[in-house]
């Protein structure tokens, strides 16, 4: 899609944060312009500053076996980060560049229009759905957001390589909630969700 082709572009070359001058690239996005699912992260890490691509390094490669197990590629999807450069050894997003990168992050909810978003850790959730909440208890359940869709938070993958199988089940769990959210939508079934919760815009 030519508008989010030129967002990537004009990303490419954005200097309105301090990030645009310690990251190698501007880590945009990457998946399918019409996706039925969006997943958001935090921002890039070390692999990925390097390589222009959200999600490549060992978390990312989890999110691919664990997106395989629900019959999905990592191609079918649309893969995000809050922050679209790498903070300095990996330090928490600061709030003044999160205002300078949100733009971009709410204009690609815009063009791709997926109906279903996944969250991947704390960060994306919190600030996606305006809480305090932490992932452990928002995670499992899936939540009314802007313009209809549907949000369903997870761990980030990255928790999981720290905390074993239980966490990486909880993902799973995760996983499928969004897969039969999906088949719904695709039936026309109804979709339970939590009342509706809008942060980021
Ligand atoms: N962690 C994130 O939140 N995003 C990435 O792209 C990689 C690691």
């Amino acid at each position: 899609m030519q508008e989010l082709v030129e967002l990537g572009a004009r990303a490419r070359v954005c200097t309105d944060c301090r990030l645009s001058e310690s990251r190698t690239r501007v880590v945009f996005g990457v998946g399918r312009h019409d996706a039925q699912v969006m997943m958001v992260g935090e921002a890039p890490g070390r692999n990925e500053d390097l390589q222009g691509e959200p999600f490549v390094g060992a978390a990312g490669n989890l999110l691919n076996r664990l997106l395989a197990e629900v019959g999905m590629q990592r191609e079918d999807v649309y893969i995000a980060n809050v922050l679209k450069c790498r903070p300095p050894n990996n330090r928490d997003p600061r709030p003044d560049e999160i205002a300078a990168c949100k733009g971009y992050l709410s204009r690609q909810l815009d063009l791709v229009d997926p109906p279903v978003v996944m969250t991947l850790g704390n960060f994306a959730t919190q600030l996606l759905l305006r809480t305090t909440t932490g992932i452990s208890r928002m995670r499992g359940r899936s939540y009314k957001w802007w313009r209809d869709k549907i949000l369903i938070p997870t761990f980030h993958p990255a928790a999981a390589l720290r905390g074993g199988d239980r966490v990486t089940d909880q993902i799973r769990e995760d996983l499928a909630l969004m897969r039969s959210v999906l088949d719904s939508l695709d039936t026309g079934k109804g979709v339970e969700a939590e009342p509706e919760q809008l942060g980021l815009f």
